[in-house]
């Protein structure tokens, strides 16, 4: 078995204030979460990333944070918190929290006091300029939504860096005073329990801004001196970042000989995901992978479909993004920041049920660890008449029950989807669970497979040739065995030849995993055929335990 834990596992994300409220108060807390990690367990999850629990204004669902040392009320309390890292180890369960330190919220203390004087302890924790930079305007995260990335603050008679919204002060990573704040935020958290962080705006964190408009200066090495501080207090932790850059910085932030950060979400593999299904086309995604730099060993992708924020299509081509736009999201409404989707995929999908195990099948077998969003695993919808992402935030449908099951409120804190094919009456938990067929006992079946297959997260990736466009086929070797993983992204059956195969094979028994039956594949892999949409693992060979 391999040696990082991150490599190997299944990783669900959730946010606590839509996921279980416990109180009745209307809003998801720890103790629901709580009551809900045996149904996490079962499905196969090894690994929980909450999105922020602090306390905070609420005004970016939790990333403006106004106290790194604390639980929002709302969602409980620090003792609610080990509670729940004890529940979840006694679940053989991870916990990762979300690091927002790139910003804080304008309520936090210290912005209070660095705006109040230029003579606070806490003015240079922040970002200042005493006249308009030049390029106020650029750069912005939210375009239609954010007006620029310096506002006046009248109170402090300055300009203030924001890279998010304008209530989002950056705070000044080249202070030593802040880096070293952060380093006790992450004690603080690993001493509680938890086994890493997904790094929030990971890129912005480490740019040094320059008010006069000259060229940002990165400060890689803070992310060596972070590494430093997580590891001296939890050897295993580990941190995931979130930074959609370009190919030629990735390595970067993983650091020489993985001396950086351990894991980092996939942006780029994302996006070819959901141009090749759109083109029902397998190329996206063979130069994808094929064009992915070698990660030091230690180090791995986070694969994901869907996230809490939209389908960020920035890095694709404009015919590539227009394709994805007219398959997945042709309404404008659908569309948002002028480069993405903000919709759930099974709505994306048609709720074709075959084109959604298709998708998730593939983002198994690409390299790297899955990152699942809640409610995924029952097909959930999304709600167009919430504002921004909101749309995809809607509470857990737990139940064919008042308020879907996820609150005893009369309302719950986002509206739960009452309305249409994805309405908590037709897609929810509690059905699903009773039901061998539903998408949540695939998704249970799947992981289970997943888990037993180490290949897939530790073996390495090679792109068979199919000569087929719409065939994708991907090999894993590791010192486990070999698997084949082969998807077909047409709607067209095809059969393709995948002889010769290098090492070991033959006497293949049934798949690992398939959409239907199929006949056993010839032993010289000449032939191994699939429906439209379909999917196989098949194991190759398996070496015996040590
Ligand atoms: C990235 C997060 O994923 C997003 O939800 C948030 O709005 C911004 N960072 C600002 O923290």
């Amino acid at each position: 078995m391999p040696e990082r834990w991150y490599q190997q596992a299944i990783v669900y994300c959730l946010d606590v204030e839509t996921y279980q409220d416990s109180n009745g108060d209307g809003v998801g807390d720890l103790r629901g979460l709580i009551s809900r990690l045996d149904y996490l367990a079962a499905l196969g999850v090894t690994t929980l990333w909450l999105n922020p629990i602090h306390p905070t204004p609420g005004r970016d669902d939790g990333y403006d944070v106004s106290d790194y040392y604390g639980v929002d009320p709302r969602l409980g309390s620090l003792g609610d918190f080990v509670e729940l890292v004890h529940e979840c180890e006694n679940r053989g369960i991870r916990l990762m929290i979300d690091l927002v330190v790139n910003h804080t919220s304008d309520e936090h203390p210290w912005f209070v006091s660095a705006r109040s004087s230029p003579d606070s302890p806490y003015r240079d924790w922040y970002v200042w300029s005493p006249t308009e930079p030049p390029n106020a305007e650029e750069g912005v995260v939210f375009p239609g939504y954010q007006r620029g990335t310096w506002s006046y603050d009248e109170q402090a008679e300055a300009w203030y860096h924001h890279r998010f919204y304008e209530f989002q002060p950056d705070l000044n990573w080249s202070n030593p005073e802040v880096r070293a704040e952060m380093g006790r935020v992450v004690a603080f958290w690993l001493q509680l329990g938890v086994s890493g962080f997904r790094m929030d705006g990971a890129p912005f964190v480490i740019e040094e801004v320059h008010p006069d408009g000259g060229e940002r200066t990165m400060h890689y090495e803070w992310l060596n001196d972070l590494r430093d501080h997580v590891g001296w207090r939890r050897g295993d932790a580990a941190v995931l970042a979130e930074a959609n850059v370009p190919r030629e910085q990735l390595l970067d932030f993983f650091g020489e000989r993985g001396s950086r950060l351990q894991m980092m979400f996939n942006f780029a593999e994302n996006q070819r995901i959901f141009l090749a299904l759109a083109r029902g086309s397998a190329t996206p995604l063979v130069t994808a992978v094929e064009s992915s730099p070698a990660l030091p060993a230690s180090c791995t992708w986070a694969t994901f479909l869907r996230n809490h924020d939209e389908i960020d299509l920035s890095g694709l081509r404009e015919s590539e993004r227009a394709d994805v736009f007219a398959a997945f999201g042709p309404d404008p409404d659908m569309q948002l920041y002028d480069r993405g989707i903000r919709r759930r995929l099974a709505p994306m999908l048609g709720n074709d049920r075959r084109r959604i195990e298709l998708a998730y099948v593939l983002q198994f077998s690409l390299p790297g660890t899955p990152v699942i969003r809640y409610g995924e695993e029952i097909g959930m919808g999304d709600d167009l008449s919430l504002e921004q992402r909101d749309s995809i935030r809607t509470p857990m449908q737990w139940a064919d029950a008042p308020q879907a099951g996820f609150t005893t409120a009369a309302e719950a804190v986002r509206p739960v989807i009452a309305k249409g094919d994805q309405a908590y009456p037709v897609v929810n938990v509690r059905d699903q669970q009773r039901d061998p067929g539903s998408l949540l006992s695939w998704f249970e079946r799947t992981l289970r497979v997943l888990r037993e297959t180490p290949e897939f997260g530790t073996g390495g990736c090679t792109v068979l040739d199919t000569k087929s466009d719409q065939v994708l086929a991907l090999r894993y070797d590791s010192p486990t065995g070999s698997v084949l993983a082969v998807l077909n992204l047409g709607t067209e059956p095809s059969t393709v030849d995948l002889s010769p195969q290098p090492g070991p094979r033959g006497g293949f028994g049934a798949d690992l995993l398939a959409d239907r039956d199929y006949p056993a594949v010839p032993a010289d892999l000449s032939a191994v055929e699939l429906d439209g949409s379909g999917y196989r693992w098949i194991q190759l060979h398996r070496n015996p335990a040590p």
